[in-house]
């Protein structure tokens, strides 16, 4: 637990910098998936700070997203936008690295083309598809215990197959784009970002003993990887111990 946002930042991005830069020396890149909303926002910031990118060799990250809004990239609510804000804009990434969803596409077809780009790149020829395998996904989590934009209750938390949904989220009334839980499961490292009072309840609901096994956040568990929640006081207040 970090005492508060910015210091909860500051850590999530030295663990970024960590995996990164342990990716790169041992396989010569750095796969990433992105969270949206507005959490990640000072990690971003933090990262594009340049005593801390001066540590990462963007020319070997290639940056993938989590979820997506059905929206154009110059929207202010892309999850894109967002992060090409504050972060993309100031690290020397080469723009093929990265790999935005194309929210301006129907639900569907956007859905497929994400699901055909991650193929392209984490599958050689040749070679039967399995779940991407990221070194790392960032994570935020709903006060409703969502992750990426896999909302309780919703069919999308039962695909076993596809590694991208199109989901229409009745509560947003908005189409969402997601990865599933295969992906989110098979990555080397997840963090979640959980920041502020107003998600300590769902917290509590996903870390303790007794909590709702239907949470989406708490269907998260890598199978074989790490999994880390990086939470503010405020986000832990309901937390025992
Ligand atoms: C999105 C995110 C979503 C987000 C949570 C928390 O597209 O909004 O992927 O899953 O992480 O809703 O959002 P905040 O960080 O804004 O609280």
């Amino acid at each position: 637990m970090l005492p508060d946002p910015g210091r909860l930042a500051a850590a999530a991005a030295q663990h970024f910098i960590a995996i990164a830069r342990r990716a790169i020396r041992k396989r010569g890149r750095f796969a990433a998936a992105l969270a949206g909303g507005s959490t990640p926002r000072g990690t971003y910031q933090a990262l594009a700070d340049s005593r801390q990118s001066e540590a990462v060799e963007w020319s070997r990250v290639q940056v993938f997203w989590g979820d997506e809004r059905c929206v154009p990239p110059d929207r202010p609510e892309s999850n894109y936008r967002m992060a090409r804000e504050t972060l993309l804009d100031h690290v020397p990434i080469p723009t093929d690295n990265v790999h935005r969803i194309q929210g301006e596409l129907a639900p569907e077809r956007a859905a497929v083309s994400y699901q055909a780009a991650l193929r392209e790149f984490f599958t050689a020829p040749g070679i039967a598809p399995r779940p991407p395998r990221f070194d790392l996904i960032l994570l935020g989590m709903g006060a409703d215990g969502h992750a990426a934009s896999l909302f309780p209750g919703t069919r999308a938390l039962q695909e076993e197959k596809r590694w991208v949904v199109a989901q229409y989220v009745e509560k947003l009334d908005r189409w969402r784009i997601s990865l599933t839980l295969p992906v989110l499961n098979a990555a080397a490292n997840v963090i979640f970002l959980v920041s502020g009072s107003e998600k300590a309840e769902a917290l509590r609901e996903a870390l303790a003993p007794d909590g709702s096994p239907e949470l989406p956040a708490r269907m998260v568990n890598p199978a074989n990887g790490e999994l880390l929640w990086l939470v503010d006081a405020e986000a832990a207040a309901l937390l025992r111990d």
